[in-house]
């Protein structure tokens, strides 16, 4: 696993989600405020892009079918089935947003 450097904070707005693809893989980063977070950027319903969800709390809204999915744990919330999609660590170092993920 390795940090990959993704972005700058001010790129994503509060509450709001953006898609980038870090080590070949297109994921989204939210800003939840005190924190980013971020998770595969395909919903695993039928792949949906989540960056581009409605943010609530810490769960994001998916834009085609309004499934909820935990942004700090990958979990499907609403339905409630045992679907669980990627999450990645993030962290803010030296002013840029890091997720880490294979090389
Ligand atoms: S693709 Fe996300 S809810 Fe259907």
């Amino acid at each position: 696993m390795k940090w990959h450097k993704v972005t700058y904070p001010h790129n994503i707005p509060l509450r709001e989600g953006r898609a980038v693809t870090v080590a070949g893989e297109e994921i989204a980063i939210f800003n939840l405020g005190e924190e980013f977070v971020a998770v595969d950027n395909r919903c695993p319903h039928q792949g949906g892009p989540l960056a581009d969800g409605i943010v609530t709390g810490e769960k994001v809204v998916c834009p085609l079918h309004s499934w909820r999915v935990c942004l700090r744990t990958g979990s499907i919330l609403k339905p409630a089935i045992p679907v669980r999609t990627s999450v990645y660590p993030a962290r803010v170092k030296d002013g840029i947003i890091e997720v880490q993920m294979p090389s």
